[in-house]
């Protein structure tokens, strides 16, 4: 037994363990709105900060330490402070890096830990419908901001001729569109194009619908439930997949579904999450976030689906090459990528 080396992982293992435990004070800091109620950066007292948001004094006291102990907040002569760069973080959605909402998806993963060792102990299936709720607002609201900050500024010019067929007016369908987010961050782009929404999680394209109302978009944006192997044929220019083809069960049916409903000289645009192809890649902090969340949620949906592929959120660019050459597409290229994201173009 090498000492120095049992130090060394007790405290990597005490920083994770501090990491899951300030995650949950960030749900809870969320839901109460405690970060957006220091947003404006003015140093407060507990007492303040539990004023203003209807909260218990000493408990806000205790957060507050937790968050000055985690660096998430300033402390000085009893006052607290959200310096600016945590507050595009944990308190303003509309920061490209706002990653508070999707501390929600980990809840999800504590509060269905009895379903997963079932899982596990079986079959290894487990639908995305099966999860706790706050799986779905979770998802929603971390991948909103980077699709935000990224989709029309970046990833669709990367699309070769795309834009220019959106900006005439063309018709997209969006794969396992979940709440939507997406779908309505095209539709407000590019009035004179018409979206499809898809997923086949009922609860979700309801509230996919609503999102779609409340931002205005509701006369050229459709939400409907469908599989990736069922939804109806329309000559797609635009075929998406956001962050869900490793979660299906059939990803190369999904494609093939795909090749068969694109116009002929139509796009798919495949966005997955950051990966290399081989584990020793994806051996760092995004790797093991996603991996995590692997175990949890997308393969076991994969597994609870007809085929039951299990692609896995760490797939990498080449078995998702092998996906879309097997189903008949004869082009694929990486369009581009960010830290969290790979962004894949596929033609027929
Ligand atoms: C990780 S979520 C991504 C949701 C959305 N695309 C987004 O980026 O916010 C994966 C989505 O895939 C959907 N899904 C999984 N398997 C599916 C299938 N076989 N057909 C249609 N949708 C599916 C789930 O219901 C879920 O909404």
């Amino acid at each position: 037994m090498n000492e120095a080396k049992l130090n060394e992982f007790m405290g990597k293992l005490v920083t994770d363990m501090g990491g899951a435990a300030m995650m949950a004070s960030v749900i809870v800091g969320e839901e109460l709105g405690l970060y957006r109620a220091m947003a404006g950066g003015d140093p407060t007292t507990p007492e303040q900060l539990a004023e203003r948001t209807s909260c218990n004094p000493r408990l806000i006291r205790e957060w507050l330490n937790a968050q000055a102990a985690a660096g998430y907040v300033e402390a000085s002569d009893g006052r607290f402070r959200l310096p600016e760069e945590q507050a595009m973080a944990l308190a303003n959605e509309d920061s490209p890096v706002y990653v508070a909402g999707g501390a929600s998806v980990l809840a999800s993963l504590c509060l269905d830990n009895d379903k997963l060792v079932a899982a596990m102990r079986g079959d290894g299936a487990l639908s995305w419908s099966e999860h706790h709720p706050c799986l779905f607002s979770g998802t929603e609201r971390f991948f909103r901001p980077g699709y935000r900050a990224h989709l029309v500024a970046e990833w669709l010019p990367a699309l070769d001729g795309v834009v220019r067929k959106l900006e005439t007016g063309a018709t997209v369908a969006d794969i396992g569109c979940g709440h939507g987010a997406s779908t309505v961050i095209m539709a407000q782009a590019f009035p004179a194009s018409r979206f499809f929404g898809f997923d086949f999680h009922a609860p979700s394209i309801d509230t996919a619908g609503v999102r779609a109302a409340e931002r205005g978009v509701a006369d050229r944006v459709t939400f409907e439930v469908a599989t990736a192997k069922g939804y109806p044929a329309h000559d797609y220019d635009l075929i998406c997949f956001f962050d869900c083809l490793h979660d299906m069960g059939d990803p190369v049916g999904a494609a093939r579904h795909a090749h068969q409903t694109l116009a002929p000289d139509g796009t798919v645009l495949l966005v997955e999450p950051f990966a290399g192809d081989r584990l020793d890649d994806n051996a760092n902090p995004i790797g093991r976030l996603f991996y995590a969340a692997s175990t949890f949620v997308c393969t076991p949906n994969s597994l609870s689906q007809e085929v039951g592929l299990g692609l896995g959120a760490q797939a990498g660019e080449a078995r998702l090459r092998d996906v879309f050459t097997e189903a008949g597409f004869t082009r694929f290229r990486r369009a581009t990528e960010t830290p969290f994201n790979l962004i894949l173009e596929a033609r027929k």
